[in-house]
């Protein structure tokens, strides 16, 4: 879940630590986002920085994250730690699904009828078409066998926003579409 205890030096258990102590809060709060009301603190955010903070430490150092000058420079009103999760929850689900090859996430935008639409691709194997609206249903997950909740939880938090995320067709990779109305929580 958070890595082993290989080495025995207090550094690297610490790391371990750490990162167990990460996970924890990430399932709290995915098990709050389930059940409780969502109540976004809105704020005027960047697309660009929320997305860099949100996969920073996620994905590894070769991974290629494509923000396009779209996507960078657009502004949401959007609580920034609930945006920053679900951005975390797409990559941390891109990383998982590259196994051994080097990720390439993609993020672009535009603006269409008062909505943002923002794409969030990358170049693993894809999610079947068959399976698109089940990947977004509580523990379904075809990994870990005590996960799926993290599309559920950035399901919640577009919703909560007034906005939206679906699976998009493609010819490889996965995926996804995110609508955030420009203004105020209602569409
Ligand atoms: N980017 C992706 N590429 C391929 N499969 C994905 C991707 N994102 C999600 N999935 C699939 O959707 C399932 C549900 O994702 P999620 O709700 O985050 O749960 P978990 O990651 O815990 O399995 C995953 O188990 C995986 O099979
Ligand atoms: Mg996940």
């Amino acid at each position: 879940m958070c890595g082993s205890y290989p080495k025995k030096d207090w550094q690297h258990r610490l790391v371990v630590m750490r990162n167990c102590i990460k996970s924890a809060k990430r399932m709290l709060t995915q098990q709050a986002m389930l059940t409780g009301e969502i109540k976004p603190k809105r704020a005027s955010v960047k697309l660009g920085l929320l997305v860099t903070r949100a996969t920073r430490g996620v994905l590894p150092d070769k991974a290629m994250l494509k923000l396009k000058s779209s996507a960078e420079q657009l502004r949401i009103s959007a609580d920034p730690n609930l945006m920053e999760q679900a951005f975390r929850e797409l990559a941390t689900n891109a990383v998982k699904a590259m196994k051994e090859r080097i990720i390439d996430l993609s993020v672009s935008a535009s603006i269409r009828n008062s909505e943002a639409v923002i794409y969030v691709r990358d170049n693993g194997p894809g999610i079947p078409w068959e399976h698109r609206e089940r990947v977004f249903e509580p523990y379904v997950s075809f990994g870990e066998p005590w996960g799926g909740l993290g599309l559920t939880t950035v399901r919640r938090i577009m919703e909560a926003h007034g906005g939206s995320i679906s699976l998009g067709k493609s010819k490889s990779g996965a995926k996804f579409i995110i609508r955030i109305p420009l203004k105020g929580n209602k569409k």
